[in-house]
């Protein structure tokens, strides 16, 4: 949407033929330009239980249309254009790549299709906003990112935690942390789950360890440089994954973290995903499922205000705003690939024994963030 200027970002050619059309009718006529704002229409692929959670933002916010919604599923497709009013409804994806009415696409499926959607998505100049982990393995990482490099397409993945207004605070609060201990740990997955299924999901450890690593990487302030894990399979037997995991990570600036992830039973205190930083003077917790946030200086102890759980929604605006204003994506591809290699290496770590250097190939290059 910020590329329908007629040159784009960085030159690239524009595939947007709807918003050529506004953006000529609006040179020729500043009144047409004052009087008619521009409303991204988007569409949703993955009729699933979490792309219901982005449908029910994207139906009701004033800043898109949801246009067209897509599953192989037909029978979801149109439950989901009924409940959250799409104009149409498709079990054939490439319908949407196609339609050049739509503008920016959210692709919210199983993890092994996420780098051919998104490259199809980038192909067909569409902005996406891709759930996460960005990947199954390093190599879909690595396709994604240079579809999106190829295209100039405004890109973002579904690390939602970095919006939350506590884990803002926190950065704000202690800026360079020494010491981190982190977890998400959540209520038994049932093994037939097929985020349990490792050509599908690739396990727990690696489904929600995402979430919790990003934050953690979003809090340290240098790249993480090496990495150590313990664990294994501990309660699936039947699926080849790694589903408890006890991981150490050093970052460039000598900070280190502690993070722990399984599907063993959420911790009643912390709640499933928590945090803790100290940096020498000062300290914080967040917890509350990172919604709350407690600081400490001086010895004094300060509580801080529980924020509300905000769920999609508050990615979902920030992503909104980027295509529309046509700023940079507010979780880049690269970023996404950098936490989901870093997940990737401490399960390496665990099946190796191996201390895993993420400064070496092939980690190196996703550890690097365009400026
Ligand atoms: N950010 C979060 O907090 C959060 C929470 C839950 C899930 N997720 C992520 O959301 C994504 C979807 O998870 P879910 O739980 O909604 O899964 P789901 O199984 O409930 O839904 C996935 C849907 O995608 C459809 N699908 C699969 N391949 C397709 C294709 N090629 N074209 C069109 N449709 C296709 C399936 O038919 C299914 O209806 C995953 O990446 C998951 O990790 C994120």
């Amino acid at each position: 949407m910020g590329q329908c200027s007629f040159t784009g970002r960085a030159g690239k050619k524009l595939v947007r033929p709807r918003l050529a059309a506004f953006a000529a009718e609006a040179f020729a006529s500043p009144r047409f330009f004052m009087n008619t704002p521009i409303v991204p229409r988007v569409a949703l692929v993955g009729c699933g239980s979490y792309g219901a959670e982005h449908a029910k933002f994207l139906a009701t916010y004033a800043g898109v249309k949801l246009h067209a919604v897509a599953d192989l599923a037909a029978d979801r497709a149109e439950d989901f254009a009924k409940k959250y009013g799409a104009t149409y409804a498709t079990a054939d994806p490439s319908r949407i790549w196609a339609d050049r009415d739509i503008d920016a696409v959210w692709i919210c499926t199983q993890h092994h299709t996420h780098a051919p959607l998104a490259e199809a998505a980038a192909a067909a100049g569409k902005d996406f906003f891709l759930e996460k982990p960005l990947a199954l393995t390093l190599a879909d990482c690595d396709r994604i990112v240079a579809a999106v490099e190829r295209s100039g397409v405004t890109a973002a993945s579904g690390f939602k935690l970095r919006f939350f207004p506590a884990v803002i605070a926190a950065k704000a609060f202690l800026t360079k942390p020494t010491l981190t201990t982190a977890h998400v740990i959540d209520d038994h997955w049932l093994s037939e789950f097929w985020a349990n299924d490792p050509v599908q999901g690739g396990g727990n450890v690696l489904s929600q360890g995402c979430h919790i690593m990003d934050t953690v990487l979003y809090l340290h302030p240098t790249p993480p440089v090496r990495i150590y894990a313990a664990g294994g399979n501990r309660h699936h037997p039947t699926r080849d994954i790694v589903d408890v995991a006890a991981i150490t990570l050093t970052f460039a600036d000598g900070a280190v973290a502690n993070i722990a992830v399984g599907d063993v039973g959420v911790p009643p205190h912390a709640s499933k995903f928590a945090l803790q930083q100290s940096d020498g003077a000062r300290s914080l917790s967040l917890y509350n499922r990172l919604n709350s946030l407690m600081t400490r200086e001086d010895k004094q102890v300060t509580e801080h205000p529980a924020w509300p759980e905000d769920g999609a929604a508050v990615i979902d605006r920030a992503f909104i705003a980027a295509v529309a204003e046509g700023k940079p994506s507010p979780v880049s591809v690269h970023s996404a690939r950098r936490t989901t290699a870093v997940v990737l290496a401490a399960i390496e770590s665990i099946k190796t024994g191996r201390v895993v250097d993420l400064a070496a190939a092939p980690y190196a290059a996703a550890m690097a963030l365009p400026a």
